[in-house]
């Protein structure tokens, strides 16, 4: 056995051990499973299936064909790419936007460009493994503020050696699906002349109807503010991208590394998502929908209700949440299963996302279901 493959097999063994194998699963796609509840995906308002982003992705076929082939500051650049950014910046309030081929590029770029030996980044202790890998990769230091908590922003803030700033959170928590105290945040980092970038992941298309939860805030005109997002969960295609100053966005088309030397966004995926920005700018009601499901979710799993479309069912240790998850599997039902190590806090838990197109009485049965599975009293 060469070294490598007695490594593999020990690091595979301590997965087994620990609980926490993977698998990626073609029993668990909805769209491979008609009649599959699917509580797991983050297609929050149900574009990804709407006929309008689809036939805009076609039409970009059409007129593309099917890949960028090339980087953005190659050829990669088509009219469809403009129009996103467009679609993106209106929806959101935000005066430019850059797109990228994902949300994780979009973080990774905006990090990684922003950071210097002369640049604290203060990253909130639940942001997503594309933020924690953006200011890894960053040449900054990097301090982690504890979750949602001011008061240690605030010193880290204070006591900085350093002349700038970044402070990284997300709008509304991928996991917990716990918002963060945005206004004050921004207040902060005005007062302490520190950039603030937020992920607004499973912000767009969700909080303050649909423009996100910056713009809810008020702050989409404030100029210490970057927002980043993916075209992935409430817009219902795939890409990212980074919404901010100009300047910024100049900044990054130059220097970003993932928007430099990556392949362009699909045209499709910017065509459906550009498409998807002017549903959820005319539809507000869809938005109204996702909540009045998420609601619904929570109540019936007894289980706070979380401000997004995520609502997260605590289960405890990592085998009782895969064996739970795979209960309501065979009972027709998908839902998340979050285990260490992407839980922030070590909890395993299942996750029970809402949808703007959910039967609210089928979601309803299941969240009880689910509930029940995870030992929760409903
Ligand atoms: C908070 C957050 N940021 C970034 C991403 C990455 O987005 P994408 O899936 O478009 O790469 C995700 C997606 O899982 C996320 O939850």
């Amino acid at each position: 056995m060469s070294a490598m493959t007695d490594w593999l097999a020990r690091a595979s063994d301590e997965r087994a051990r620990a609980g926490v194998v993977r698998a990626a699963d073609v029993r668990r796609n909805p769209q491979s499973r008609p009649g599959l509840l699917d509580l797991a995906s983050n297609d929050y308002l149900g574009l990804a299936d709407d006929p309008r982003v689809r036939e805009a992705a076609v039409a970009a076929v059409g007129r593309f064909g099917t890949g960028a082939r090339a980087s953005r500051v190659v050829t990669g650049t088509t009219a469809g790419h403009a129009e996103l950014e467009a679609e993106l910046a209106d929806l959101t309030g935000r005066p430019a936007c850059l797109a990228f081929s994902s949300g994780y590029t979009a973080n990774l770029g905006l990090l990684t460009a922003l950071g210097d030996p002369g640049t604290l980044f203060v990253s909130d202790a639940h942001a997503h493994a594309s933020l924690v890998d953006g200011a890894r990769l960053a040449k900054s230091p990097v301090a982690i503020c504890p979750h949602a908590d001011l008061a240690a922003l605030e010193r880290l803030l204070r006591e900085r050696e350093q002349p700038r700033a970044v402070v990284v959170v997300e709008s509304l928590y991928s996991v917990l699906g716990d918002a963060a105290d945005l206004a004050r945040t921004a207040a902060l980092c005005a007062e302490h002349d520190a950039l603030l970038v937020v992920d607004e992941a499973h912000g767009v298309g969700v909080a303050g109807a649909g423009r996100g939860a910056v713009h809810a805030a008020g702050l989409a005109d404030a100029e210490h503010v970057v927002v980043t997002a993916t075209l992935s969960k409430a817009l219902g295609a795939q890409g990212g991208a980074v919404l901010g100053p100009a300047a910024l966005r100049a900044h990054l088309v130059d220097t970003a590394r993932t928007f430099l030397f990556d392949t362009a966004l699909a045209p499709a995926a910017a065509a459906a998502a550009a498409q998807a920005c002017r549903i959820v700018r005319r539809e507000p009601e869809r938005v109204a929908a996702l909540h009045r499901v998420a609601g619904v979710i929570a109540e019936a799993a007894a289980i706070e209700h979380a401000p997004g479309a995520v609502q997260s069912l605590p289960v405890g240790d990592p085998r009782s949440a895969v064996d739970a998850a795979a209960r309501l599997l065979d009972e027709g039902v998908v839902v998340g299963c979050f285990r260490p190590p992407s839980v922030p806090d070590g909890v395993s838990r299942l996750r029970l996302v809402a949808r703007a197109t959910l039967d609210p009485e089928r979601a309803a049965d299941a969240a009880r279901q689910a509930a029940a599975l995870a030992g929760v009293p409903a």
